[in-house]
């Protein structure tokens, strides 16, 4: 159906941001392999043969363009394929990360182009370690699903069962503007810390910081901290003790 499959691209994110005028809502562009991949923060996105690299592009019609939305819902869609068809156990880590045995196994990056007073465009990107290589920076952090599963994935197989949970189980149940609450719900179900819990966060800015979490939102954590302080992050390395 919408699938773009490319052998090489700089980035599929910046694929979709040149194309997503002609192309249709729920578009998956796939990449063998990206020249300059790229993550939150502006960080490199290391992109070699072997791992599955691809962006999801929505065009919400009356919504208003809010990425946290479907990156929640792809985050929740990897979860299940991976705890369902692979047996493995996953957990989001805030914001959308996904770890296995505390190492990250997949990273999503959205993104959204506005387009003056009419809709634009949200993108989803999603890079998941597969038969890939890891880079040496990364490589203590970081783990491949064939090193998890003891054996290659076929990329194309797992981009399918994917595809088949977003659309079967997400796509229609969700894309209703009642659904955000319930998205919410069950991202908090799996995410790797809960309201309440005492965290260590390394920040760029601030140091290392340590309280308790006081409120979760997509784009930041509310922390307590231990002088009663009250801290919104919206990065940091979070660690929950
Ligand atoms: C992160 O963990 O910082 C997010 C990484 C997102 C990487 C994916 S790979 C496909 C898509 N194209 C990109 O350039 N980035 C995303």
């Amino acid at each position: 159906d919408n699938l773009i499959l490319l052998d090489k691209v700089d980035s599929t994110n910046n694929y979709i941001k040149k194309h997503w005028n002609e192309l249709p809502s729920e578009t998956v562009v796939w990449a063998l392999e990206q020249t300059e991949g790229y993550g939150r923060k502006n960080s490199r996105w290391y992109s070699p043969l072997g791992g599955l690299w691809f962006s999801v592009l929505f065009k919400p019609r009356k919504r208003p363009l809010i990425p946290y939305y479907y990156l929640r819902m792809y985050s929740l869609v990897i979860y299940n394929v991976l705890k369902k068809k692979y047996k493995l156990n996953p957990v989001i880590k805030w914001p959308n990360d996904i770890l296995i045995n505390s190492k990250k196994v997949c990273g999503i990056l959205g993104e959204s182009v506005y387009n003056g007073g009419s809709p634009g465009c949200v993108i989803v990107g999603v890079g998941i370690n597969v038969n890939n290589e890891l880079p040496e920076e990364v490589s203590n952090s970081s783990i491949a699903l064939k090193d998890l599963v003891g054996k290659e994935i076929a990329l194309r197989k797992l981009l399918n069962e994917l595809n088949h949970v977003a659309y079967h189980s997400y796509y229609l149940k969700y894309f209703k503007p009642k659904a955000i609450s319930a998205i919410t719900k069950l991202w908090l179900n799996h995410l790797n810390v809960k309201i309440g819990d005492r965290v260590q966060v390394s920040t760029e800015n601030d140091g290392t910081l340590y309280g308790k979490v006081n409120d979760i939102q997509s784009d930041y954590l509310e922390i307590i901290d231990d002088n009663g302080e009250i801290k919104k992050l919206n990065s940091g390395e979070l660690i929950v003790l």
